[in-house]
């Protein structure tokens, strides 16, 4: 644990985690720090950036009823992740889930492996939005900047999905997983800021955007 900074050593000091076991970094999401956990999970700290500040930091409570929800909503995609939460501050958590070492990144290219289940899942997330006001990220942070990037000309960026891997790309078998575990909500409008809900809000718009942009009909012609 001594590669980590003073602040994410001493946020896990009030989790039931084994320090010995906090690997290497995966990467860095917006909301999460992920490091490798053992060798069958990775572990996300929630990160103290002055973005997740002014977003408004979730609780493990909310991080918990999110990932119930998905997991009743979105079964084919989620993933199995576990809750940790402060022994101090019961607030807080971190959070364990399974390692995918060999996943694809989902852009312009390889969504044609996936184009199907990628299809269906937008219906059913429009479906949940208008009846349910909840929306699922498909693009995440990073997929959403280089998304957004591969607008401009002469760029060399690529669109891409940073919250949903393709399992087994290449066995023959390619199925859409989801890694993040947060819901846009437009709905329990008190509980949250007001800039909370302003980024849910754009979310969903640019993300129906970008999908239709760059993901409805996927680009078979061009190379990988
Ligand atoms: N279980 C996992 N296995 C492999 N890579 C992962 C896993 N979870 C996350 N990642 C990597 O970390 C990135 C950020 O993860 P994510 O959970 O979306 O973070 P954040 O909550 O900060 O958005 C993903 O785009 C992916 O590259
Ligand atoms: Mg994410």
């Amino acid at each position: 644990m001594s590669h980590l900074k003073k602040y994410y050593r001493q946020y896990l000091l009030d989790f039931a985690v084994d320090s010995e076991k906090i690997g290497p970094l995966v990467a860095k999401g917006k909301q999460h720090r992920v490091h490798l956990y053992g060798t069958k999970h990775v572990i996300k700290i929630p990160r103290a950036s002055l973005y997740m500040r002014s977003y408004g930091r979730f609780t493990a409570q909310q991080v918990q009823r999110d990932i119930d929800t998905i997991r009743e909503l979105f079964p084919e995609i989620s993933l199995q992740t576990q809750v940790l939460c402060g022994r101090t501050h019961p607030e807080r958590y971190v959070l364990i889930q399974e390692y995918l070492p060999h996943a694809e990144p989902v852009n312009r290219y390889t969504v044609a492996a996936v184009h199907a289940q990628l299809h269906s899942l937008m219906r059913k997330n429009i479906q949940i939005l208008r009846t349910q006001f909840l929306f699922l990220d498909i693009f995440g942070y990073q997929g959403f900047v280089c998304s957004l990037r591969a607008l401009l000309p002469f760029t060399r960026s690529r669109a891409q999905l940073t919250n949903l891997l393709i399992r087994n790309f290449r066995d023959g078998d390619p199925q859409l997983v989801l890694v993040d575990t947060n819901l846009s909500h437009l709905n329990h409008a008190g509980e949250f800021r007001l800039t909370h809900r302003f980024i849910d809000f754009g979310t969903i718009l640019v993300s129906l955007i970008l999908y239709r942009l760059f993901f409805h009909r996927p680009q078979a012609d061009e190379k990988q």
